[in-house]
This record gives C-alpha cells, structure tokens and sequence, in this order.
C-alpha cells in the first residue's frame, strides 16, 4: 500500500506526524510533502524534527518540488491525507489550484478518482471555509475534521490526538486499536 500524507501550516502538525509514525509501523510506503510553514510550526508546537519524519518516511519532497514523481497521475497512490489541513491550502486543493506539491497531489488524487482525505484545522469556520469543504465532499473527498471525540474517555492529549489517527488507519482498512471502538 502505497499513501502520501501532506503536513500543512495549521495547528496540530503533531496529527501528521503520528499518522506517519503508526503507517511506518504498518509497512506502508509513505510520500511525505511538510510546506514550509508547516516545518517552523513543528518546531514550535512539538519536540520532533524534520529529520525525524524524514527517517520514518519513505520518501520525502519539497513542497516547491512540481517535478516530483507524486505530481503524476501516472504514479498510482492508494490514498492521499492532508492532516491538518490550513485554511489556505483546503481553498487551493477545492479550486484545483495546484501550485505547490502538496495542493497539486491532491489535485491528481481527486481527478483519478482516488481516496482524498483533509483534516482540515480551523476554529471558528468562514463560510468559504465550509463551502470549500462542501465542494470537496461532493467531489468525494473525506473531510475528517481535526476533531476528537471524548467518548473513550481521553486521558492524555497523546490518547485524543490517536482517535483522529485511528479513524483515519479505519478509513484507509488498517487495523488498529488506536482508541476503544463505542460499545454499550
Ligand atoms: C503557529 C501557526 C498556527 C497556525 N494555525 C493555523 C490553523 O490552525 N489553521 C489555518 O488554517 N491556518 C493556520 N495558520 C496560518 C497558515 O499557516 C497560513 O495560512 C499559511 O499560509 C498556510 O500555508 P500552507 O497551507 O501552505 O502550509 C497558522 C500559522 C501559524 C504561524
């Protein structure tokens, strides 16, 4: 199985980068773009480093890198991620703007009707915020909001941030136990 995670500049980058830790451990080949701000905002919001995710990724680019091999729709991906997801770049990927290797990925998983899924991170949300998402959900893309549910009773930020990852290991058919599945 083969999944590009894009790591954008919005709060939560710590979501992306356990997502490619828990698919490293899966033995899923991963393509990583971090945009630029998404970097300063890893070394502000955690204590990993570039060089880390590069170590637990399988490939790695530059989010200026248009010639990179995900930019083709000829490369076939099982799934794309976009977590979190800026406000910016939802607009960009929801408009088919494709300007950076992260919005244009996404814009080669959607035309190939491939599995988009965006983890948008935004509070409040504008209008053109909810439309974007409205757009891509119509268009078939997953929006999976950075938002975690408090039902398996957190009790680290550790625990709430991989109920997010364990919905989206659902989504992509990966077994997990990443939080405890409801039952009553
Ligand atoms: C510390 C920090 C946190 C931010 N958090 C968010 C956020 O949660 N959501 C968002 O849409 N933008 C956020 N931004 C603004 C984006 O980084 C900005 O719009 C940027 O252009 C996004 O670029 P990118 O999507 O190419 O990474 C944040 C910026 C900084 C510096």
């Amino acid at each position: 199985m083969r999944v590009i995670v894009g790591i954008t500049g919005a709060s939560g980058v710590i979501y992306g980068i356990r997502l490619i830790e828990e698919l490293n451990k899966n033995n899923i080949e991963t393509h990583v773009i971090i945009s630029d701000v998404a970097c300063d905002i890893i070394e502000y919001e955690t204590s990993y480093t570039i060089d880390y995710i590069k170590e637990i990724s399988s490939y790695t680019y530059n989010e200026n890198d248009l010639f990179a091999i995900i930019n083709s729709g000829s490369f076939k991906v099982d799934a794309t991620v976009i977590i979190p997801c800026s406000m910016k770049t939802l607009s960009a990927i929801a408009n088919g703007y494709g300007d950076n290797a992260i919005t244009r990925a996404c814009d080669v998983t959607l035309k190939e009707r491939r599995t988009l899924i965006i983890s948008p991170r935004e509070t409040p949300l504008r209008t053109i915020h909810l439309e974007n998402m409205t757009n891509l959900s119509r268009e078939g893309a997953i929006i999976l909001p950075a938002m975690p549910g408090f039902y398996h009773k957190p009790e680290s930020i550790e625990e709430q941030v991989d109920f997010i990852i364990g919905k989206i290991l659902d989504i992509l058919d990966i077994n997990n136990n990443l939080f405890t599945k409801w039952k009553q």
